[in-house]
């Protein structure tokens, strides 16, 4: 039974990068408050089979394929997805990848824009897709996926630092864009969380990060989905433009 606070009855949500890790974590914690979710993942078969497990589990759940550097595939999922759904009430932009370590004198090029295509021009995509919906139904959460990274920046991940930085930029422009409107647009900077996203990164790099933490350990999966939760509610309905830190107190603002 749902909660009476929090509640997400009636309500839709797509997850990106909900086939695994955070988003994974995230889709279950709407779809268990009642949501009916999309996973939309690069890995349709991650995202199906994941959706398959999240039915099982009582949750009306279904997987799409979509990469969100592909402006195109972006509209479509969306497309597919508001067809399925009828609305989308709740994005979640979780996707990204960490990219490779090293200094800025040995990334390439194109680990430079792979980073930036994903984690940043990704976000924008997701958003654009789905704003016009949004203003015109007069309501909307998107709870954007960045990182302390973005606040603090990590050295030997420059792009990813930038890509999340701009992020938290851009969950600021977007929700004063759509401020008169019942849209809530917010950004959450978790530290590191054990998911496969560190196998991409050095152990050094990894022990550096957690390192930082002051809490002393890394996050977990229910700690960011706990502050998403809120986010993605109608209950968040004077909190737009902010960045939560999941981080055990790295950042402090
Ligand atoms: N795990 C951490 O320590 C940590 C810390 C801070 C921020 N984050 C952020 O949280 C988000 C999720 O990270 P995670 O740790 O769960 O990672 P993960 O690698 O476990 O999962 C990422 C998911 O995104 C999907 N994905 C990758 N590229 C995609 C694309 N182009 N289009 C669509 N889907 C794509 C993958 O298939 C995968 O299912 C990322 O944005 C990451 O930067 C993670």
């Amino acid at each position: 039974m749902p909660a009476k606070f929090f509640n997400l009855s009636g309500q839709t949500a797509l997850i990106t990068g909900g086939a695994q890790g955070i988003g994974a974590g995230i889709a279950q914690r709407l779809g268990l408050a009642g949501a009916v979710v999309a996973i939309a993942d690069l890995d349709q078969n991650g995202a199906d089979t994941y959706a398959a497990k999240l039915q099982e589990e009582g949750i009306e759940a279904f997987g799409i394929q979509l990469d969100v550097s592909d402006s195109s595939s972006v509209a479509q999922a969306f497309a597919q997805a508001e067809s399925r759904l009828s609305k989308i009430d709740i994005v979640v932009n979780n996707a990204g990848i960490a990219g490779r370590a090293a200094p800025v004198s040995e990334q390439s090029d194109e680990d430079w824009q792979r980073v930036i295509d994903i984690d940043l021009t990704g976000v924008f995509y997701c958003c654009r897709a789905v704003i016009g919906g949004m203003i015109e139904r007069d309501y909307g959460r998107i709870v954007n996926i960045a990182s302390v990274a973005g606040k603090e920046g990590n050295p030997n991940m420059s792009a990813y630092s930038a890509a999340k930085a701009a992020v938290i930029a851009l969950t600021k422009s977007l929700a004063k864009e759509v401020a008169l409107k019942n849209i809530c647009v917010n950004s959450i900077s978790p530290a590191v969380i054990r998911t496969p996203i560190l196998e991409q990164l050095t152990p050094e790099q990894v022990d550096y990060m957690t390192s930082r933490i002051p809490r002393g350990r890394p996050g977990r999966l229910e700690e960011v989905a706990a502050v998403a939760h809120f986010l993605a509610s109608s209950d968040c309905s004077f909190v737009t433009g902010q960045c939560y830190d999941v981080s055990g107190g790295r950042s402090t603002y």
